[in-house]
């Protein structure tokens, strides 16, 4: 079987993965905005903002999470530039919306698991809008080099929203509710609430270190 051929099963495999948290994301996001949802538990009763912000933020994170595996296909890349071009606008175009959504939903009202989740999601956050500029900024100065890295990052934290549900089904999979509790303050929910980005960052920087020798890449 030819690389290009286990690389599309691999993308087909990640895409079907990620669909029950896409449909989750983006049913919750429709039945918010529709004022539907009073039985979701980050609804806030007369707080439109708030409601609009988060709501909007799921529906626009499910898109990105179910078009980000399609950026990372060298077939698609090579053969439908134009295609591969157009995803990654809408994945940035998206992408700022979600990041503000969930921004506004922290100031507004904060997290379940308080100021310990509100910061490392508001760190998420940020990370995903830096690494949307980045890619777009690096792809528009024809810089490839970075341009792949910082898509790379772009990808791993898009995914993330969906990785942070697979760590905890894992973990009750394997060990039941040890370290977490309702309120997301357990010492896995602690650990969680970076686990979900930062090692596969870590694990990027690493990657790129080993094959380029160098982390940043500034003159490439
Ligand atoms: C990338 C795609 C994303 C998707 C698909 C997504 C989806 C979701 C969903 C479905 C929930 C509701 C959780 C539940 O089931 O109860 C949620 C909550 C939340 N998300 Fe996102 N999200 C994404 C990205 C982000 C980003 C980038 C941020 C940071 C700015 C963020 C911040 C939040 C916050 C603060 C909550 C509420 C946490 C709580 O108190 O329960 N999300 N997200």
């Amino acid at each position: 079987m030819s690389r290009t051929t286990l690389a599309s099963i691999g993308i087909a495999v990640l895409i079907l993965l990620t669909l029950p948290f896409v449909y989750h994301a983006s049913q919750l996001g429709v039945r918010g905005l529709g004022r539907a949802a009073e039985t979701s538990r980050v609804f806030t009763p007369n707080a439109p903002l708030t409601n609009f912000s988060i709501f909007l933020h799921m529906l626009f994170g499910a898109a990105i999470t179910l078009l980000a595996p399609l950026q990372i296909s060298a077939w698609l890349r090579t053969n439908r530039p134009k295609l591969h071009r157009l995803v990654g606008r809408i994945l940035v175009a998206l992408a700022v919306p979600t990041a503000l959504g969930g921004f506004g939903y922290i100031i507004l009202r904060g997290t379940i698991g308080g100021l310990a989740m509100d910061l490392a999601f508001a760190v998420y956050g940020a990370l995903l809008l830096l690494a949307a500029f980045q890619t777009i900024r690096f792809a528009h100065a024809q810089n490839f080099t970075r341009h792949n890295r910082w898509a790379m990052r772009f990808f791993f934290l898009i995914i993330g929203s969906w990785i942070y549900r697979v760590h905890y089904g894992l973990w009750f999979a394997t060990v039941g509710r040890t370290g977490h509790t309702s309120t997301f303050d357990g010492w896995f929910d602690q650990f969680q609430n970076w686990a979900f980005f930062l090692p596969y960052l870590i694990i990027i920087e690493a990657y790129y270190t080993r094959r380029d020798g160098t982390m940043w890449t500034r003159n490439r």
